[in-house]
């Protein structure tokens, strides 16, 4: 049976994610348009986003946290630019992002000392296997097939190298090991609903110390650059943005911050993305046709959260009849104006994603899944 209520807010794209919830265009109202980001109000609300950042997200005090330029990819891009190649390197990918992290290491950063340590969809490489005498990049939370590492257990606090870890979409839903992590990328648009364009990048005092001491053989654009002369450019930690920022996406930010607070900081943000889950994993356990894509629950994310139909006779199907009933699934819940943005990832099996980040109200998920149950009668109808 068709269902007759709606999820109140239909987005459920894992990027840019929903926006929180209240939000309208007045959010960015005392936003600093037309001045300079480096004059006095510029610079402490570019301050005030680090300082908040850091505040919610209980990173260490000796940690520096920096705005870069070109969102997550940019700011884990000049990571690996401006850091590697002093040590061999393991990269750790076990869906899309990773792996795209892994051939740029080969095939733009051409290390030589490299290997690739992967795992297909659902599933997580045997972390046993990372040597800590290493450089390390992995996601933390792989976004395209909703497989997220348990824990930092597997990263030792002796290591000699560093941990560089991709947390666009884990930062602000999960508990990050702080003192296990050395450079940790995000952006503004996954957790917190903000925009896009801008990226995050924090730094542990061993990651500082590589890039003062470290030089890599390789040219490095302007917007890659955090040292100058074997020292930190200090200033990006504290506002000084390498180049212009929107100050439309800044107050954005602060208003996302802001509204973190209101939840109960990092917990309330943590409990948020778990409840959505958790209503998904409620309806999965009851539903004849639908499974997690990670079916190890230890590993299964709450911010990304993938399906896969598992029923016999849609599994019967030809790769591409399941892959064209996915997209019309996808297709008939956006027409109804319940689920924006709920496929796949164009590299990951076929199937849909939810987001359940932090912004994404539980019940709007509780609203979204009868819908899915009418849309896959809707599809089953036609094989
Ligand atoms: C794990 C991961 N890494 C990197 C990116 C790219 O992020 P951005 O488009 O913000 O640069 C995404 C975006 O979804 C992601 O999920």
């Amino acid at each position: 049976m068709k269902p007759t209520s709606k999820p109140n807010n239909p987005c459920f794209s894992s990027g840019p994610c929903a926006k929180r919830p209240g939000w309208t265009l007045d959010a960015l109202k005392d936003a600093a348009v037309g001045r300079s980001h480096r004059s006095k109000i510029g610079k402490a609300k570019l301050a005030e986003v680090i300082k908040t950042s850091k505040q919610i997200l209980g990173m260490p005090a000796d940690y520096l946290l920096g705005i870069v330029p070109a969102s997550d990819t940019g700011a884990i891009e000049m990571a690996m630019w401006s850091m590697l190649g002093e040590r061999p390197v393991d990269v750790v990918a076990w869906e899309s992002f990773g792996s795209g992290w892994a051939a740029d290491c080969k095939s733009q950063l051409k290390l030589k000392d490299l290997r690739s340590i992967k795992a297909d969809y659902g599933k997580l490489p045997d972390l046993a296997q990372v040597d800590w005498t290493h450089d390390v990049v992995f996601t933390w939370n792989g976004t395209t097939s909703g497989v997220r590492v348990p824990n930092g257990n597997w990263i030792p606090a002796d290591r000699q190298g560093l941990s560089i870890c991709d947390a666009t979409s884990a930062v602000f839903a999960m508990e990050m090991p702080w003192d296990k992590l050395d450079v940790v990328t995000w952006s503004w648009q996954k957790v917190l609903g903000g925009e896009a364009a801008h990226g995050m990048i924090a730094l542990s005092p061993r990651a500082v110390k590589r890039l003062e001491a470290y030089a890599a053989d390789r040219p490095l654009p302007k917007i890659f650059q955090m040292s100058k002369g074997g020292k930190l450019i200090a200033g990006i930690f504290e506002g000084e943005t390498i180049n212009t920022p929107s100050m439309l996406c800044v107050e954005d930010a602060l208003d996302g911050l802001k509204w973190a607070q209101s939840v109960g900081g990092l917990s309330g943000l943590i409990a948020r993305s778990e409840s959505n889950l958790k209503a998904i994993e409620d309806w999965v356990a009851a539903s004849g046709w639908a499974a997690f894509l990670a079916e190890d629950k230890a590993i299964r994310s709450s911010t990304s959260i993938c399906l896969k139909v598992q029923d016999p006779s849609y599994l019967a199907l030809s790769a591409d009849d399941q892959a064209k009933h996915a997209k019309t699934i996808v297709s008939l819940l956006e027409k109804e104006g319940v689920a924006y943005d709920i496929g796949s990832y164009r590299d990951a099996p076929a199937g849909m994603r939810i987001w359940g980040g932090a912004t994404v109200e539980t019940k709007d998920i509780d609203a979204l899944l009868p819908w899915l149950d009418w849309a896959y009668g809707e599809v089953k109808k036609t094989f």
